[in-house]
């Protein structure tokens, strides 16, 4: 799978535009605005997705959001995928409003995704994730981590506003625990009336100084909120990481998913098609695309 080709939807032969009936099977809140959803396709025999991809999620009479997969195949039972979505809006309001049993409508899978059967193979990892920016990336980690033989050294950097604000708790404990995976988190603050806190505190980029990675075999891949690509790749520029080898997910405002509509565009550079993977050296003469 080439990471520039957009995958088609598998879900729906007949339109891309229609959305195809789905039940939620489980949900829980993860934090104050976040929450865990889990669904399965009514129809779902033929559904498969990759790391990086996105569903177009509809709650009838409100509206439609795009929102990554959090899930990895490796996992997932056919038809089924995970999502963790913040309440910013209306339909992500009434998606935290729902209740086991109760319907949506799921288009997609759509985007690109991390090759993580491909260029990320026999390669040392770098998941450097902000905030909710840990979402999309979970599958990939999930992806790798369940074929660990295929990959080199696996480091994951996480930083959180708050420790309130860390997301998939289960995870962080799994990698921390594991031997075969270097694991490093971070908050901004912390209250010290909240929670105790005995980590790391500051931001997410004082983090790489602390590994020794070799450039020659590194790949690395970028998730977060707009500010911290910026200086993240600032750090990463002195320890000579290749722009080819560094893989972003970007989020932008889009509707159709498909590359009709024209919401999504960069400069030109339909997101929704292009990404929302993408590599640095694809992107790096776009300013406006970070
Ligand atoms: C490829 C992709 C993957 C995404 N994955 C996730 C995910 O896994 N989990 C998740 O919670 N959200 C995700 N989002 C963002 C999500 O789509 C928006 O938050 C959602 O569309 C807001 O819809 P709403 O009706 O609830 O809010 P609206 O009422 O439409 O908007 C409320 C506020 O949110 C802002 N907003 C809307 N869309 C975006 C956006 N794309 N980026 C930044 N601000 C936005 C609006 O400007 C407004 O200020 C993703 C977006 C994209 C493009
Ligand atoms: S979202 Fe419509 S063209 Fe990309």
């Amino acid at each position: 799978m080439t990471l520039t080709k957009s995958v088609k939807a598998t879900v729906n032969k007949t339109s891309i535009y229609l959305p195809q009936p789905a039940t939620l099977l489980e949900s829980s809140s993860l934090t104050e605005h976040e929450m865990y959803f889990r669904f399965c396709l009514d129809d779902g025999k033929d559904f498969s997705y990759m790391p990086g991809q996105f569903m177009s999620v509809s709650v009838p009479g409100i509206g439609e959001a795009p929102i990554s997969i959090c899930s990895s195949p490796t996992r997932t039972k056919p038809g089924e995928l995970e999502m963790v979505i913040r309440k910013v809006g209306g339909v992500t309001a009434a998606l935290h409003h729902l209740v086991v049993g109760q319907k949506v409508g799921l288009r997609g899978p759509f985007g690109t995704t991390f090759p993580v059967d491909g260029e990320f193979k026999g390669r040392d990892l770098l998941f450097v994730c902000g905030g909710i920016g840990l979402v999309p990336v979970r599958s990939a980690i999930h992806y790798v981590l369940d074929n660990r033989g295929d990959y080199g050294e696996v480091t994951i950097m996480f930083g959180a506003r708050t420790p309130n604000d860390r997301l998939f708790l289960k995870d962080l404990q799994e990698w921390t625990d594991r031997p075969d995976v270097y694991y490093l988190d971070t908050v901004d603050q912390f209250d010290t009336r909240g929670p105790v806190w005995t980590g790391r505190v500051g931001v997410i980029t004082r983090l790489i100084p602390k590994v020794k990675f070799d450039p020659a075999l590194t790949t690395t891949v970028i998730c977060g909120p707009p500010i911290m690509y910026k200086f993240v790749l600032i750090e990463l520029a002195k320890i000579e990481l290749r722009d080819d080898r560094i893989f972003l997910s970007l989020e932008r405002h889009m509707k159709c998913g498909v590359g009709k509509c024209g919401h999504c565009q960069i400069n030109g550079l339909y997101a929704c098609q292009k990404g929302p993977v993408f590599k640095y050296s694809e992107i790096e003469s776009v300013p406006e695309a970070i």
